[in-house]
């Protein structure tokens, strides 16, 4: 299928959110160790990053490692971080090339100092860009985000800038680590299972959510268009009545 075929239709999606996973059993079904599979996994990221940016979606964020994956294997935490590493350094020259600016989600300060400069660095040097967003949830929990803007907007509220009655919705919004980006349109999770895992609690509340049993290292930009194509066929009426063909939400 080609990117006009589905573009044609309507306006592509704002932002697509992504839970990445099955790498692991991927390199298990091949007969290779864990790593591997989130080596080719990596290249997968490529595909969707240069797929998103070709349809001219606004925000993708990729979930590349949750506050509950610090609980696994130290082996494996730093494989992932060392391939997080590569990645920037080899991709950030190619992220410019495509406009695209880096940004990322999450508790950035328990990622090591090498790996955080790397990344401090990638999001400098793309901030220029004007392009699709990429958004790497890093070290990412939606609670722990919750909790960080609750505490924030404590501090705020104790020191006279708000008051209690003032938190609403949009003042949320304004210190969640997503502050600025509009909310997921689409949630994919590709390798079968039928869950969030702390992924972006707050800002799913209206996505079209897709669950692919394909695991990620075989998620291919076919796949991806055919879910654009079945979110644009879909009705969202976010609570409401509407009517027919109206499908955004006018706020
Ligand atoms: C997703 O793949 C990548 C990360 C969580 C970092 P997994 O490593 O969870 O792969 P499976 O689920 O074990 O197959
Ligand atoms: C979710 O996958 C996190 C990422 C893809 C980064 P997990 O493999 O960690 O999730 P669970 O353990 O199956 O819920
Ligand atoms: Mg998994």
């Amino acid at each position: 299928m080609e990117i006009s075929e589905t573009q044609n239709k309507m306006v592509p999606p704002r932002h697509i959110a992504i839970i990445m996973d099955g790498n692991g059993r991927w390199a298990e079904q091949h007969g290779y160790l864990r790593v591997k599979g989130h080596e080719v996994g990596a290249e997968t990221v490529d595909r969707m990053v240069s797929a998103c940016a070709e349809i001219g979606v606004e925000v993708l964020t990729l979930y590349a490692f949750s506050s509950e994956n610090w609980q696994r294997p130290a082996l494996e935490v730093a494989a992932l971080m060392r391939l997080l590493r590569h990645y920037l350094r080899r991709e950030t020259k190619r992220l410019i090339e495509k406009n695209i600016r880096l940004r990322a989600i999450g508790r950035l300060e328990r990622l090591d100092s090498a790996v955080r400069k790397e990344l401090e660095e990638a999001c400098r040097k793309t901030s220029s860009g004007s392009g699709m967003i990429l958004n790497l949830a890093i070290s990412y929990g939606g609670r722990d985000e919750i909790c960080d803007a609750a505490a924030a907007i404590c501090r705020e509220v104790q020191s006279g800038k708000y008051t209690c009655d003032e938190v609403d919705e949009k003042l949320i919004n304004a210190h969640l680590d997503t502050s600025g980006l509009p909310d997921p349109d689409i949630m994919i999770r590709t390798g079968g299972e039928f869950r969030i895992s702390n992924f972006l609690l707050w800002q799913l509340a209206y996505a079209e959510l897709y669950f692919s049993d394909t695991l990620w290292p075989d998620f291919s930009k076919d796949e991806l268009l055919r879910i654009i194509d079945d979110f644009q066929q879909r009705e969202r009426r976010f609570g409401r009545v509407i009517e027919r063909g109206k499908y955004e939400r006018d706020r």
